[in-house]
């Protein structure tokens, strides 16, 4: 049988330009060493380029390698729809959902999934919610649609989170700060993998520390409570399946054992985009469950 033509979507616009641009790379050298006819096509803000690209190649499949804005919040996946394209992780109403930590949240409120507590802000409510504010310190600034710990900052007083610069135009949640263990669970063929738990050597999972070798130490499976993993486990998969998600995604929690805030799991997020290069997380829960890289790339594309 002819192998198919794959089209794979890298780089992008997003702040998260250059992670996009290593997955994509890892994930075009897998599918051609298993014999895929494959074009890279290199994400910029001229649309019409994109579209011209896929129409000249006409491909059976779309891998998008892409993250954060533009290729993880729904706006790609939309342009495929309309090409009728087929395309590898969630759909647009999914991926939109997921990438607005604000909308996550009201989900997993629906759903039963705890999560921090949060106010947004944005540049012009900064100063007014900042006299307003309960939570304890420190506490969380964050982005509501970004990835890879951008723009996240912990604040250990009122005058470090005065210091944060709120770009306009960007809505921004400031959240109470869970303190603990950082855990994040995987999920492939609609099933959770392994946890794995991160202990960086930074004061938290920032960007250094997720793209550093050596910051970050990946303990797979986490020691944890069988509790607790049961609980990631189920929460993964429930907000996985709530949000009709598809292919590979990943979900992020904080672990308290002295529950300080009254409990001791909290979900940050679900990325429906994650990273994919063989060092990424997914990559490393699947190989634990003998799953190679190159059959994980597969099963994503829906050949396995
Ligand atoms: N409320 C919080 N309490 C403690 N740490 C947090 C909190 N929010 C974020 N962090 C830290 O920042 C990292 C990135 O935050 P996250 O919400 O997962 O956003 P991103 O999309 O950038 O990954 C987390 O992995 C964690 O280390
Ligand atoms: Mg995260």
């Amino acid at each position: 049988m002819k192998k198919k033509k794959i089209v794979v979507l890298l780089g992008g616009v997003s702040a998260e330009k250059n992670v996009s641009l290593k997955t994509g790379k890892y994930v075009s050298k897998s599918l051609k060493k298993q014999g895929y006819q494959v074009k890279e096509i290199k994400v910029t803000s001229n649309k019409n380029n994109l579209i011209k690209s896929l129409k000249e190649f006409e491909p059976d499949f779309v891998f998008n390698a892409l993250h954060g804005y533009f290729g993880e919040d729904g706006k790609v996946q939309k342009i495929l729809d309309k090409l009728k394209l087929k395309y590898s992780h969630s759909n647009s109403k999914s991926s939109e959902i997921a990438m607005d930590k604000k909308k996550t949240k009201l989900i997993f409120n629906k759903i039963g999934v705890p999560y921090p507590k949060d106010i947004l802000v944005n540049s012009n409510s900064f100063n007014k919610k900042l006299r307003k504010l309960k939570f304890k310190y420190p506490l969380v600034i964050k982005p509501v649609n970004e990835g890879s710990s951008l723009g996240v900052k912990i604040c250990k007083s009122i005058n470090e989170l005065k210091k944060y610069k709120l770009k306009k135009k960007i809505n921004y949640m400031i959240e109470e700060f869970i303190p603990g263990r950082e855990l994040t669970v995987g999920i492939l063929n609609n099933k959770a993998l392994d946890i794995i738990e991160l202990k960086t050597k930074k004061n938290f999972y920032d960007y250094k520390s997720k793209y550093t070798k050596g910051m970050t130490k990946y303990i797979i499976p986490a020691s944890i409570p069988k509790n607790i993993e049961n609980k990631c486990k189920k929460y993964t998969e429930k907000i996985h399946k709530f949000l009709k998600c598809k292919g590979v995604t990943r979900t992020d929690f904080r672990f308290d054992q002295n529950k300080t805030l009254g409990k001791d799991l909290y979900v940050l997020e679900i990325n429906t985009q994650p990273g994919m290069t063989p060092l990424s997380l997914v990559p490393k829960m699947a190989k634990y469950k003998g799953v190679s890289f190159d059959k994980l790339i597969e099963n994503i594309i829906g050949e396995d």
